[in-house]
Formats: C-alpha cells, structure tokens, sequence
C-alpha cells in the first residue's frame, strides 16, 4: 500500500511509553475520521509499538513507524532496534536520519544511506529527513547542504525505490523552536529536493512525496500545506496532544 498524500505524520520522540499511548489512542482515535484524503501515521518510541498495534487494531487507515533502525537484523549489538523486529511489532515506515540522529547522536551520510536501504529492504517505507543548521542557513549554505544530504541518501537507490521513498525537509533550527519556516521558504526548499529526486528518480513512476517539518502547529497547518511541492507535515510537540495533532490532520484533508 502506497500513501497517499497529503501525509500527516506524528513523531513523538522520547515521549508517551506504552500506558499512555494506548491513552492517547483512547483520545484521539475518535477526533479522526476514518473517510479522510490524508494519510496519518505515528512514530511512537520502539518500546510503545506494540501498544500502539493494540489500540489500532480496528484502524488500519492509522499507520505506525519507527523513529531509528539499525541496519544490522540480529546480532550483538546492545541497545538497536532491526528493521524486522520494528516490522514485527507493526511499523510500516521508518524515520531515517532525524536532525536529532544527525546532531545529537552523530548519524553520518553514510549511515542514513545504509539504513535507508535496511529500510527498503526490510518492507518498511523509509522518510528520509534531511535539513540545514542555523548557521547553515545564515551563511547562505542551506540548498547546498540540504542538497548534499539528499545526493548522498539517494545514490545507489533504483526506480522502484522511489516508489517508497518518502523525504522530510526539517530546517533544524525549526525543530522545537516555535519557529516555523515560511510557507515559502518551505516551498524553496522543497523545488531545490524536487529537481534533485527528478535527476535522481528517472524514470521512477510516482512523484516521491516531500513533507515539511519544524513547529508545525494547528495555526501554521495549513497555510504550509498550502505551499507549492509541500505535500505533507512531520509533526513533533503537537502530535502528542490528541485535539492539536485532529486538527492538523482535518487541515490536510481540506487543503487543495
Ligand atoms: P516539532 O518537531 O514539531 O516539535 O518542531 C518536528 C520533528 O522533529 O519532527
């Protein structure tokens, strides 16, 4: 099953264990309807995944993904999750290269390349973050970055690849700040990945979706998914309240 787009995606980082997302399911399964254009899926911690599987049961339109695999399936290596286990514990997707895998644990190009293709070939739909710092962005260095990022992630990937491929664009200096790029900042950047994914994609036969991410809240929704080549939110802080995540999830349904 390929997601259509928009795609709303909640990632909760190192918040809500397993008894409160099955909480957070209570609430929240019940704001969303199940007829909706939008694609909705969670990135919960590893450890609430099979939690999450529980309370969705019943929903198979909510789909669940893990937020870090590594790219070995088994095996001594103390503290990873493979991409079979998150599989088997009911993760569709997988986050790849989060700005905070890349600065706070030191995730390279070369690792996010590997992993991108443990994704792919372990079933999981892999979304490939990418994202320039502050001082990137200050110094005029953004698109190239954001660019080399990308080259690096998509080398070696084969059209049907990119059938599964899904990219975030997350400016790091939005992440958490409350300081969300402007719709058309967001856009500029999101042009910059699309001619990128075409020189790299020949021939590949769906469009490779492009969510933006950073302070994405209820008020700035739609406005973002309103801009050119935006086809998507990643969402931090305001997927773990239950009635801000439902209403950006209604915002995509009502955009276009
Ligand atoms: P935020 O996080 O919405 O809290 O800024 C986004 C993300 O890190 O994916």
């Amino acid at each position: 099953m390929t997601l259509s787009t928009p795609i709303v995606a909640g990632n909760w980082k190192l918040h809500h264990g397993p008894s409160a997302t099955t909480a957070f399911f209570r609430e929240f399964l019940p704001l969303l309807p199940t007829e909706r254009r939008a694609s909705v899926a969670f990135f919960p911690p590893a450890l609430s995944l099979p939690a999450a599987a529980d309370a969705l049961t019943d929903r198979a339109d909510v789909l669940l993904g893990v937020q870090n695999i590594y790219w070995e399936t088994s095996g001594a290596f103390t503290g990873e999750t493979s991409a079979s286990m998150a599989a088997e514990a009911g993760a569709r997707l997988a986050l790849i290269g989060h700005s905070e895998r890349r600065h706070v644990f030191g995730e390279s190009d070369a690792e996010v390349r590997r992993k991108i293709r443990t994704a792919l070939d372990a079933g999981l739909d892999p979304i490939l973050c990418v994202g320039e710092t502050l001082e990137q962005r200050d110094s005029g260095a953004a698109t190239e970055i954001v660019g080399m990022q990308l080259e690096s992630a998509l080398s070696g990937l084969t059209g049907a690849d990119f059938d599964r491929l899904i990219i975030a664009y997350e400016p790091v200096w939005a992440i958490g700040t409350g300081r969300a790029a402007s719709p058309d900042d967001a856009a500029q950047m999101h042009r910059h990945a699309r001619q990128i994914l075409v020189r790299h994609s020949d021939g590949a036969r769906r469009t490779v979706p492009i969510l933006y991410g950073g302070s994405v809240k209820p008020d700035n929704a739609s406005a973002l998914l309103a801009a050119p080549e935006v086809d998507g939110l990643l969402v931090g802080g305001a997927s773990l309240v239950p009635a801000e995540f439902a209403l950006i999830c209604a915002a995509a349904d009502q955009v276009r």
